[in-house]
């Protein structure tokens, strides 16, 4: 018989009651940890219905075209988002339209400041590049990609092998099914399954609250319980005449859906059942105390360090002009987003002495491992393979994560790759005038993109401020030319930024734009003199021939001792219902509505009102500006529909095992219905990607009765509820 139960939840439950012992309360959350392939719910079924479940699993997902994953769709390239009426109505959060919406704005059309609500079809906004995908249907097919394949079969080979069975078996998918497949490993490639999916690309922006409600708490809310942001934004799907995907025309028309969610505004409280449906991208609950501790000591603290610096130069600089706030908020977000995730990160690894409880399991394991080495052979070697590898790439690690986050952080060193493509062009031999030619106006023109967000002077500062960050974090580690260059600028780095923004071809756009229109063979001189492309050149030459190559030989042999370990642990708890690690396919993970700390304060509730919000408003700091408009609709309490205590609900907390890609997914009830809209996971509780812990780990929603309000009574767009199937009970 199968359990429901991770083999982290033995462990789990002793902390849990070690910790409910020290603070002299009772815990009695059951952990939720899991992301779970809706194409296997029925082993989770008993468990999900003793929780609360009031659906068979088979409506969350089936095979027929039925199921809730129809509704469900993977949101432009991280995101995922709803299906909330019959005419494609698309729902997500603000921050996951962000970037498309920077892309739509202007200073005349300032959406951040003022938000955008259409007024019927006609007014939604296409957004060239944004797509979105359904997967309609799942299946395992590890069966055919590994059959005879020898599980120690050296990866080199076993990938080969594997890669040409994929091909073959997509292919035969697509022409079965006239949908594209697309074959994906799980369980770090002990399984393999086969994803049919169906992407539409002519998508319209049709709500965006301004940052007042959308980013509401901004950088300093974010990652945080309480919160009372109104995450969220709306789009919708367009098809052609068939109502199937077409690109982008004029004549397409809404996509009817035959699945969409309905609505329920009734509400939930705490204790209630809940669902979260989506992409989740990437979590590793599987590593080795080893990797786990690399993660806690070496790269998140220095990926922390170098962002704090980059955030302190964006803020002067985007505060000094408007102009630079719309060309960097976009970029700033996703900085100021992982730097802070990666602090939560430590924090709860510290907390939950995670550590140590992965060495616990460790030595379980390992005593398992000796006394049963005949069951695979192998299982007793891993962990010390694992350590030893680890150990070793340590410091080339190091300099890595260096050389990403503050090397190439510098956006004109890192764009320089651009003159370094165009300098091969002109060097290359095989190919002819008209293909260079066409590839040069290519590179110009994705450059065009890159300069319409780029301010010099900003970009400048981090230079200044990176560069010194890179040189001493790992000296031995930088290229000779870069020491030399140092030394003749006297050891001063604002000389040497003094000469790259003055004289790089990538810090100017009308120098890059003129040498352009007039490069000929010759310029491969004028590259190679380029500050910026020698900055580039060096640093990437030193990284590809003394960093990279350690990098990738131990990711190789990770990924072989990953595989094996993954495999020996499943073998080890045969009986343990495991999930797959995230790898954005469809997931679904369910929990209750809980609130953060039942130990800690009283005052911690598990849902955040409109009063709240209120009350943090602060017209001098932006992130805490309440637009006056929904501080008008607060003093006269117009709040229509959605009152509830006197106020509006906004924000609540559940016990969901959530991840980066999870935002935007929908939270369902007992029966399927949406109730909010998840976007962000408390501050202590990111550790989840690696640990779970359930006394620490909450998503965050948005409540979808605030979504309605805002859409209705400040946005004046109550023809989109009409389309929506909203139920009371
Ligand atoms: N933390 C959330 C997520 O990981 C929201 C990020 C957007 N908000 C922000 N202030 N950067 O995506
Ligand atoms: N905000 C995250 C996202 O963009 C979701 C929150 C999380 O990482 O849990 O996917």
């Amino acid at each position: 018989m199968l359990m429901s139960l991770t083999k982290n939840y033995r462990l789990v439950l002793l902390k849990t009651a070690f910790v409910a012992a020290a603070f002299g309360c009772f815990f009695n959350t059951i952990a939720k940890e899991g992301m779970w392939l809706p194409a296997n719910l029925k082993k989770n079924e008993a468990d999900m219905k003793s929780q609360g479940l009031e659906i068979p699993v088979d409506k969350i997902y089936n095979a027929n075209g039925t199921g809730l994953n129809n509704s469900i769709v993977l949101f432009g390239s991280g995101c995922t988002a709803e299906v909330i009426s019959p005419k494609g109505l698309l729902l997500t959060n603000h921050h996951c339209g962000y970037g498309t919406v920077q892309g739509l704005s202007s200073k005349d059309h300032d959406y951040f400041a003022n938000g955008f609500f259409a007024k019927n079809n006609k007014d939604e906004i296409p957004c060239p590049g944004l797509a979105v995908t359904f997967v309609r249907r799942m299946e395992n097919v590890s069966n055919v990609i590994l059959q005879n394949i020898p599980d120690t079969l050296d990866n080199p080979k076993r990938d080969s092998i594997i890669s040409v069975r994929i091909k073959n078996l997509e292919k035969g998918w697509r022409f079965t099914t006239k949908m594209d497949a697309t074959i994906k490993p799980l369980f770090n490639g002990n399984q393999y399954w086969v994803f049919l999916t169906e992407t539409f690309k002519d998508i319209r922006l049709v709500g965006f609250p301004p940052n007042g409600i959308g980013s509401f708490g901004g950088d300093s809310d974010n990652w945080m319980w309480p919160r009372h942001t109104g995450d969220f934004s709306m789009f919708r799907i367009y098809a052609g005449k068939d109502n199937k995907p077409a690109d982008f025309s004029a004549d397409n028309k809404p996509y009817q859906a035959k699945n969409f969610l309905t609505i329920n505004i009734a509400g939930y409280k705490e204790g209630d059942f809940s669902m979260v449906y989506g992409f989740p991208a990437n979590t590793q609950e599987y590593i080795s105390s080893y990797q786990l501790n690399q993660i806690l000591k070496t790269t998140d603290p220095i990926r922390i360090s170098i962002r704090t610096k980059k955030l302190e130069c964006l803020s002067k600089n985007m505060s000094a002009s408007r102009d630079i706030f719309l060309k960097y908020t976009s970029k700033r977000a996703g900085i100021a987003n992982g730097w802070k995730k990666w602090q939560g990160e430590v924090k709860g690894l510290e907390q939950s002495n995670a550590i140590e409880m992965k060495k616990t399991e460790e030595a379980d394991y390992q005593a398992w491992a000796t006394a049963n080495v005949d069951k695979l052979g192998y299982a007793h070697e891993l962990l010390g393979k694992i350590q030893v590898n680890a150990v070793k790439v340590d410091s080339a690690l190091k300099a890595d994560t260096y050389i990403s986050e503050a090397v190439f952080g510098i956006e004109t060193i890192q764009q320089s790759a651009t003159l370094d493509k165009i300098l091969n062009l002109l060097r290359s031999s095989s190919m002819g005038d008209a293909a260079k030619n066409d590839s040069i106006t290519k590179l110009a023109k994705a450059t065009d993109a890159f300069f319409k967000n780029y301010d010099a002077a900003t970009d400048k500062d981090m230079f200044q401020s990176l560069m010194p960050m890179y040189y001493k974090g790992i000296k031995s580690w930088t290229p000779i030319e870069l020491r030399k260059s140092l030394k003749y600028y006297k050891g001063k780095w604002s000389a040497m930024a003094s000469d790259v923004y003055n004289l790089s071809f990538m810090a100017n756009q009308e120098k890059f734009n003129n040498f352009i229109a007039k490069i000929a063979v010759k310029d491969t001189l004028k590259i190679m003199s380029d500050p910026g492309w020698r900055l580039y050149n060096a640093v990437a030459q030193f990284r590809k021939l003394n960093i990279t190559p350690l990098i990738t030989q131990y990711n190789n042999n990770l990924a072989f001792y990953n595989r094996l370990y993954m495999n020996a642990q499943m073998t080890q708890y045969w009986n343990t219902n495991f999930y797959p690690d995230a790898n954005q396919t469809l997931r679904l993970t369910y929990g209750k509505i809980e609130g953060l700390d039942p130990c800690g304060p009283a005052n911690y509730s598990y849902q955040t009102t409109l009063d709240e919000a209120i009350a943090k408003d602060d017209p001098k700091v932006d992130e805490f500006k309440v637009p006056s408009k929904l501080k008008e609709l607060y003093t006269k309490k117009d709040y229509g529909r959605w009152k509830v205590n006197n106020t509006v609900p906004i924000a609540f907390t559940a016990t969901n095992h959530t991840s980066g890609g999870n935002s935007g997914s929908p939270v369902l009830n007992a029966k399927g219905q949406l109730i909010g809209t998840n976007f962000d996971r408390a501050w202590e509780g990111t550790m989840s990607d690696l640990h779970y812990d359930p006394k620490l780990c909450r998503n965050i929603a948005l409540d979808i009765r605030y979504t309605l309000f805002i859409v209705e009574k400040f946005g004046d767009a109550g023809w989109l509820l009409k389309e929506m199937k909203m139920v009371k009970k």
